[in-house]
């Protein structure tokens, strides 16, 4: 399995790139699923109507990123319900109404989304790319695992104290300790075990390409300087760097300060990439820097 998070600043050409290849790698015979990340997804979009052309062995993925919310919202509320039913006076149904609005919900949707294709589709994809939403929530997204592993961590020591409280309290009421599992000490564990298998994926150059897009402008090259600044602290690596709508002539241009690497340059389209013909002869000119 291959993953690939396509990123970079709007409008520079993520998802065009995201696209090109796709195609390029499913026409190399591999099972690719591209999947968009991006609340306002585009992927169709760009491919217009006539999509019979396409590879038979790429799949194409806008998932509902709300649905996956409210999902989790729901479940969660029915879970608490359950445990805490006799809190009544913490009236869990306005905690819930507010929680929809809450901070963290939208990288946290993007993420179940991830999770949802990640577990479900690799059985059957050789390739998973990723077309990521803009920058801001983009790394929100990647850091999520990171911040959520220091929570956890943190929470299973409190309730491994409790479970030893508890243990103690019932040798003393009954002899001998209760062997139980606890449900909620087992949730934790669960999670911790998804953030850090998550982590070290994000981590793993051999298996995760994270794909910097940027366009010939200084502009969106800060941007791709400060995304790479914040995914290295974070232990992630760039994979491959894209200079897109490039042409020949740009002086004064500064790229190596952004990526000393390989630099796959993608030039400028003479007409519009929109539609499976267009992308397709325009793949023909670049299919090398796209694989
Ligand atoms: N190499 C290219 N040459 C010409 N136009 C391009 C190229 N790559 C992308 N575009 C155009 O730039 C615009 C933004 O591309 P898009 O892929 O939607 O960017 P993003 O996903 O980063 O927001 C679109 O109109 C697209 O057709
Ligand atoms: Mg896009």
């Amino acid at each position: 399995m291959e993953y690939y998070f396509v990123l970079g600043k709007g409008g520079v050409g993520k998802s065009t790139i995201s696209i090109l290849k796709a195609i390029a790698l499913s026409q190399q015979g591999k099972k690719v699923s591209l999947i968009s990340l991006d609340h306002a997804h585009n992927l169709f979009d760009i491919l217009g109507p006539n999509k019979g052309s396409l590879p038979r062995t790429l799949k194409i993925f806008e998932p509902d990123i709300e649905k996956f919310i409210k999902h989790y919202l729901q479940s969660s509320e029915q879970l608490l319900q359950k445990n805490y039913r006799y809190l009544t006076a913490l009236n869990l149904e306005h905690h819930f109404k507010i929680l929809k609005q809450a901070p963290g919900l939208e990288e946290y949707g993007l993420l179940l989304a991830f999770r949802h294709f990640w577990e479900n589709r690799a059985r059957k994809s050789e390739v998973l790319i990723f077309d990521m939403p803009p920058t801001a929530i983009a790394l929100k997204f990647f850091s999520l695992p990171f911040v959520s592993l220091v929570w956890i961590e943190q929470l299973l020591k409190i309730r491994t104290e409790i479970l030893q409280k508890k243990e103690i309290i019932s040798k003393i009421k009954f002899g001998k300790a209760e062997i139980e599992t606890d449900a909620i000490k087992k949730n934790l564990e669960q999670q911790l075990i998804f953030y850090q298998t998550m982590a070290q994926l994000l981590k793993s150059k051999h298996q995760c390409k994270i794909v910097l897009v940027a366009n010939p402008d200084s502009v969106s090259l800060a941007e791709s300087n400060r995304i790479k600044q914040r995914l290295f602290d974070l232990g992630i690596e760039i994979g491959e760097f894209y200079l897109n709508k490039y042409q020949k002539k740009m002086p004064g241009l500064n790229v190596s300060r952004v990526f000393k690497g390989n630099v796959r340059k993608i030039p400028q389209a003479a007409g519009g990439l929109v539609g499976v013909e267009a992308l397709s002869l325009f793949l023909n000119e670049c299919s090398a820097e796209l694989i």
